[in-house]
């Protein structure tokens, strides 16, 4: 099967999360790094890019050039990946979308709801795909938690609890440090700090493996180093449309837990736990029945989770390999294959809709709040 031509913008040498993209895309087989544009500063973008392998007049200096560039080409990318910063993401996903290319977005989509329903309007009207990267529901046996909630094997979802919490912006006489300070500074982060750069993912878990959406949310922020603005501990209590109640809790301060993110599902019949620090395994228990261990790779696994493994049984695979997986959906999806499991340009929208609605609500003392973006209401 011929490869797929790839391009990068944003993910830049030293950047967090450009090389989990690279080990990701290139894993297994379906891309090859093609074009980018990766870093704010054209040289040091268009120097990293030819040591990664790009042809020189495919290592660009900037997006709009990339743009130019490729959409006049016959072997243009087939999929752009947007790894910048936040506020650049709707620009430079918009620009690619409405030229034609497929794109793959970081999360948060979009700074605004405005912005998100655009996003999926042009991907609509456009056919191309937009996906967004909340590449945790990609570990394999986050993959076989949906499966066994949608095939029934703990019943009806009574109660969904997530956990996205870390404390390494939890030392107060760190809260200057630049890298730290912009994330909670409205006028570099927006109008949420940590429930949007972690909350988010740990809700679009819940809807991911409940199979529901979040219609209503109760929220309190906490800035809890008062220098801060925007909040760096949050609690959440949900509603979905078909009944289930959430809980979630997102902290930055929450010193000794280091990648906190965990889910659990409570059905009719059953409880369904996985933790992100031991991401191979996830703990079932049956109502009235012990807990069981499933793990990674055992037999007997349905095909969402034993077709996303490479490596043999207890051997970790991790968090590159769990980004591979939203790759090897999107290089299905390319080639025409569907891929129900792929989160899209809606899960983004809703996902900045909640955002919105839970600052309304911690503004006015937990008030109640619809969650849904305006174009789903009806
Ligand atoms: P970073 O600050 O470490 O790196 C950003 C990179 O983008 C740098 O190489 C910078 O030079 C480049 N850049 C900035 N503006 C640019 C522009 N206009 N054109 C081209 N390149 C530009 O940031 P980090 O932590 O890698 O985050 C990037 C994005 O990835 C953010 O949206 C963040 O929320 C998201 N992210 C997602 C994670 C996930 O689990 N899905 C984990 C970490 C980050």
């Amino acid at each position: 099967m011929q490869k797929l031509n790839w391009g990068m913008i944003g993910g830049g040498e030293g950047s967090q999360i450009g090389p989990a993209h690279r080990l990701g895309a290139l894993a297994d087989g379906h891309f090859s790094l093609a074009a980018g544009a990766l870093d704010v500063d054209a040289e040091k973008g268009r120097a990293y890019g030819q040591t990664l392998g790009m042809a020189p007049d495919r290592a660009y200096g900037n997006w709009q050039d990339m743009l130019e560039g490729e959409r006049a080409r016959d072997d243009r990318i087939d999929l752009v990946t947007v790894a910048t910063p936040n506020s650049t993401h709707f620009e430079i996903t918009k620009a690619f979308l409405a030229a034609g290319f497929n794109v793959l977005c970081e999360k948060p989509m979009t700074m605004t709801v405005e912005e998100a329903e655009e996003i999926v309007r042009v991907a609509q009207s456009t056919g191309k795909i937009c996906a967004v990267n909340y590449c945790y529901s990609a570990y394999p046996m986050v993959r076989e938690m949906r499966h066994m909630v949608a095939s029934g094997e703990i019943g009806k979802v009574r109660l969904v609890v997530a956990n996205f919490s870390h404390g390494h912006h939890g030392d107060a006489t760190d809260a200057d440090n630049p890298r730290v300070r912009w994330r909670y500074d409205p006028a570099m982060a927006g109008v949420s700090g940590q429930f949007a750069d972690c909350g988010i993912h740990a809700l679009h878990m819940a809807s991911f493996v409940a199979g529901d959406e979040v219609e209503t949310l109760s929220a309190d922020f906490a800035s809890t180093i008062p220098s801060r603005t925007l909040e760096d501990d949050a609690m959440i209590n949900f509603r979905m449309s078909g009944g289930t109640v959430g809980r979630l809790w997102t902290s930055s301060v929450a010193i000794g837990r280091q990648h906190g993110f965990d889910i659990q599902v409570f059905g009719e019949t059953g409880g369904l736990r996985w933790a992100s620090e031991q991401p191979n395994q996830v703990l079932y228990t049956p109502v009235g029945g012990r807990t069981q261990i499933m793990e990674k790779g055992e037999a007997g696994l349905s095909g969402a989770a034993s077709s996303l493994s490479r490596v043999a049984i207890a051997h970790p695979e991790g968090f590159p390999l769990a980004v591979a997986n939203i790759y090897v959906d999107l290089a299905a999806a390319i080639r025409g294959e569907t891929r129900d499991a792929l989160p899209t340009a809606p899960d983004g929208l809703r996902s900045i809709a909640a955002i919105y609605a839970a600052v309304a609500s911690a503004k006015d003392n937990g008030a109640w709040t619809d969650a849904r973006p305006p174009m789903y209401r009806t």
